[in-house]
């Protein structure tokens, strides 16, 4: 089966309003030649309604597992879904390592946007001492454990972004084969915890320091399935370049 490409960009704690507008403007001229590729943005929640009507699908970098409450800070995944929002980020490793995210939150997180009607990208991956330490393959394990244990069947349009944390912001991208050889690993867990079915449906992107240089060679692996781009998705030229790439692969 072959699964659509998906390059998304996660915009962190970045960009205006003028700045967003500029970037949709520079971007939406040429969406007609990304037809086949899923574009998909992040901002931070004020500016999703600038991203209505884009043609570039987006959403929050996080959501609540609850439709409504005293959750001061937190957004509904209710909100988000009215505002047009058909995706949301969950558990990237900036939540996990400066705003107390866990695995188990995280894991909520991403169900709870399903649950509401959007589709989720579940961030995960290992700090470079659990690399070094020849741990990465127990860390993403334990990583998924709690989505697993929660959900009985890959979720409809799930997504998991492989996002070695010494490659997020350091320019230090992992090599395609290691990025292949984690997401090998993940299929497999996928394919154990819900089955071949939904180890064929998930997209599995890989994330950490993409650019347009490496972004072919990354997307060439059999299990990479798009990027989730920090950096160079605040640029229109690198972020366009970026979704060029994934043509053929
Ligand atoms: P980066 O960020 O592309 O700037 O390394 C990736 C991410 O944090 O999702």
């Amino acid at each position: 089966m072959a699964r659509a490409k998906l390059i998304s960009g996660n915009w962190k704690m970045y960009k205006s309003v003028a700045e967003t507008k500029a970037f949709l403007a520079a971007v939406t001229v040429r969406s007609a030649e990304f037809r086949g590729t899923e574009l998909l943005i992040f901002p931070q929640a004020p500016l999703l309604p600038l991203l209505k009507d884009s043609g570039i699908a987006f959403g929050p970098q996080s959501v609540y597992w609850e439709e409504k409450g005293a959750f001061t800070g937190e957004i509904s995944p209710v909100l988000a879904r009215e505002l047009g929002c058909t995706y949301a980020l969950a558990g990237h490793s900036e939540r996990r390592q400066f705003f107390g995210e866990t695995n188990e939150s995280a894991a909520k997180r991403a169900l709870a946007t399903h649950a509401f009607g959007m589709k989720s990208v579940f961030c995960l991956g290992e700090m470079l001492a659990e690399r070094d330490a020849g741990r990465t393959f127990d860390v993403l394990k334990a990583q998924c454990a709690p989505l697993f244990a929660a959900a009985k069947s890959c979720p409809e349009g799930f997504s998991m972004a492989y996002e070695p944390v010494w490659a997020i912001g350091t320019g230090r991208t992992a090599t395609a084969a290691q990025a292949q050889e984690a997401h090998a690993f993940l299929r497999g867990l996928v394919k154990g915890a819900w089955g071949a079915d939904g180890a064929e449906r998930v997209r599995l992107l890989y994330g950490g320091s993409v650019k347009p240089e490496n972004a072919k060679e990354l997307m060439s692996q059999a299990d990479v399935d798009g990027v989730l781009v920090g950096g160079a998705s605040l640029e229109p030229a690198s972020f366009l370049a970026i979704a060029a790439a994934s043509k053929g692969c």
